[in-house]
């Protein structure tokens, strides 16, 4: 149902389900990083299941989801996407209750980049005593070869990262726009006419997680 309710003059854009799935992301990358780092090779590829799971299920919250979790609410064509850029050098933030169009298109690249990062690992091998559940399945050429994606995604992973926070502190300092308190809070502070949100239940975000974790856990055992 449209959400209407204002919290202190604030509407509500980011579901339950978006800002958990947003730093449950945060806190899995960081982890997956260090346990990879520090050779914690059984953490690191549960690390991996739940960061299978959770983008999984962002997927299908991105067709199901409330207003502003959908890709279609984020999806800009080329015309509003090169419209978009050339108010960049204002310093008044252009408003958006969702993702602005370059945003929109960052978060498409850090899900697939996530994805094939967790993906690739599924099928790696270090050469010594860890292998990926589905390594079984593959030769040892194509194996390689998806170990060698892995690492060099990251790598990208990361860069894509850099680029999301710099947009975000972009907005902060120059903008003068804090889009992070919201990715907490839910709510935004937007001009009066701004068409309300339709929330999605929480309950059927669970229920979906659920379903995407009990796949990963199928995945890894065929
Ligand atoms: C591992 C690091 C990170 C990853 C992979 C990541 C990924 C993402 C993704 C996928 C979204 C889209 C959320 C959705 O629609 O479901 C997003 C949005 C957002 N993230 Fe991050 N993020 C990271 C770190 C951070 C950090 C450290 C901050 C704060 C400093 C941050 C602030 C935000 C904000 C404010 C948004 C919403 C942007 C908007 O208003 O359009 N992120 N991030």
């Amino acid at each position: 149902m449209p959400e209407t309710q204002h919290n202190n003059g604030a509407t509500p854009v980011w579901d339950i389900p978006v800002r958990f799935f947003h730093w449950t992301l945060v806190l899995l990358i960081a982890f997956s990083w260090l346990s990879g780092e520090m050779g914690w090779m059984e953490w690191h590829l549960y690390s991996g299941y739940a960061v299978l799971a959770l983008v999984l299920f962002r997927v299908i919250w991105g067709f199901v989801g409330s207003t502003h979790a959908r890709f279609s609410s984020f999806i800009y064509g080329p015309g509003a996407v090169i419209a978009y850029i050339r108010t960049l050098p204002s310093r008044t933030a252009a408003k958006f209750a969702g993702h602005n169009p370059l945003g929109g298109i960052s978060v498409v690249l850090i899900l697939l980049c996530v994805l094939v990062q967790a993906g690739t690992g599924l099928f790696s091998n270090d050469d010594i005593l860890t292998e990926g559940p589905l390594y079984k399945h593959v030769t040892k050429e194509l194996s390689d070869w998806l170990t060698t994606i892995h690492k060099y995604n990251f790598n990208l992973l990361l860069a894509l990262i850099g680029v999301h926070i710099s947009a975000v502190l972009f907005y902060l300092f120059y903008k003068s726009e804090n889009l992070i308190k919201p990715m907490f809070t839910g709510c935004k502070h937007l001009p009066a006419g701004t068409a309300p949100a339709t929330m999605r239940s929480a309950l059927l975000a669970v229920i979906l997680l659920a379903v995407c974790a009990a796949g990963v856990w199928a995945l890894i055992r065929i």
